[in-house]
């Protein structure tokens, strides 16, 4: 089978190789999927990094553990292991994978779910680790009807879906995007936007946000919480461009001491996956409530140019890769 593979970290795509590879062999508990389509997030970029240094032992160390790059795919389950129930040869599924820009990719049946008929490879591929995260967020912000939301990183392949999600809940959503992007995050549904200067300038003069869900640009919580009402809540999602070591992963880890003593919530937000998170998000998209936007759809052999576009930034919504 083909694959994109680096056999050491790197920051850079160059390093990527099309590669010939032996199709896996789905252990116990596993699920073995021909891939019709893969996604980028930002995760890839980490795992392909070896970045930041805190996960390396999880990526495996003093190398890769696994060559193959890519966690989110959409496609046609080929075989089962033993003690898969659930699953059947034949099925359409998404979900996440380990090692999935290729042809085929094993995945843990607990981490996928049946793809309705009505979603298409591509739109599919783009909502497992980003789907999963918006939800994820939305939850832990209690985003609900009438609350006002801000969402920092609207474009982005996780904040694009949850602006669709909080408008869903009822929320009134705006979102942080650069100039560019405007048109793009109103079409989500967002009542306006904010340029990357909005946390320097003072509050809001119509009120304080109930919710902020940060997806980008690591700004420190202090500035943030001047834009939060008294008993608003934070969701720090992540951002890009921390340190080596943790990066910026400390802002949430202490997220939650920097609301000790005040009315004030705030998460950090360690998202996880699971199947049934995945059959709620497909239905979501069959039923047309929320849609994930693909900005390019690649064949398998551009991935690095994929990567280089994701990083450059300036993406709406995701990039694809169909098989
Ligand atoms: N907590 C978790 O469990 C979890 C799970 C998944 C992902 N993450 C993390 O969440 C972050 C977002 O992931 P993603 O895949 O959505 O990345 P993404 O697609 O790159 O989206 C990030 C968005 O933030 C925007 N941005 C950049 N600088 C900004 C600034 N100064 N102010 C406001 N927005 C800014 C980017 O816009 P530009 O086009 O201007 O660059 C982009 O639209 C990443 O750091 C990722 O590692 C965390």
């Amino acid at each position: 089978m083909r694959a994109i593979v680096r056999d050491e970290y790197t920051p850079t795509a160059d390093a990527l190789r099309l590669r010939e590879l032996p199709v896996p062999v789905p252990g116990a508990g596993q699920v073995l999927v021909r891939v019709h389509a893969a996604s980028f997030g930002q995760d890839v970029w980490h795992v392909m990094a070896g970045l930041p240094l805190l996960a390396r032992p999880a990526f495996g160390l003093p190398r890769p553990k696994q060559p193959v790059l890519g966690g989110d795919l959409a496609g046609i389950v080929e075989a089962v292991g033993d003690g898969v129930a659930g699953f059947a040869i034949g099925d359409r599924v998404l979900g996440r994978g380990d090692g999935t820009f290729a042809d085929y990719a094993i995945a843990r049946a607990e981490l996928l779910a049946v793809l309705p008929d009505a979603v298409d490879w591509v739109t599919a591929a783009a909502l497992p680790v980003s789907g999963s995260t918006a939800l994820n967020a939305v939850r832990a912000g209690r985003v609900r009807e009438g609350r006002r939301v801000l969402v920092i990183g609207a474009a982005g392949g996780v904040g694009h879906l949850i602006v669709q999600l909080a408008v869903d809940a009822g929320a009134v959503v705006t979102g942080v995007c650069r100039p560019e992007a405007d048109d793009f995050v109103r079409s989500l549904g967002a009542v306006r936007t904010l340029d990357y200067g909005f946390a320097d300038r003072p509050a809001d003069a119509d009120g304080r946000y109930d919710i902020i869900l940060d997806t980008g640009g690591r700004r420190k919580l202090r500035l943030l919480r001047r834009h939060l009402a008294s008993d608003g809540t934070i969701v720090v999602v992540g951002g890009e461009g921390g340190g080596s070591v943790l990066g910026g992963f400390q802002r949430s880890i202490f997220a939650p001491l920097a609301a000790i003593g005040s009315k004030q919530r705030m998460v950090g937000l360690v998202s996880t996956d699971s199947g049934p998170v995945l059959a709620e998000l497909a239905a979501l998209v069959a039923s047309g409530r929320i849609r994930p936007r693909v900005h390019a759809t690649l064949p398998l052999e551009r991935a690095a140019d994929g990567m280089r576009m994701m990083r450059a930034g300036g993406v709406r919504g995701k990039i694809a890769l169909e098989l």
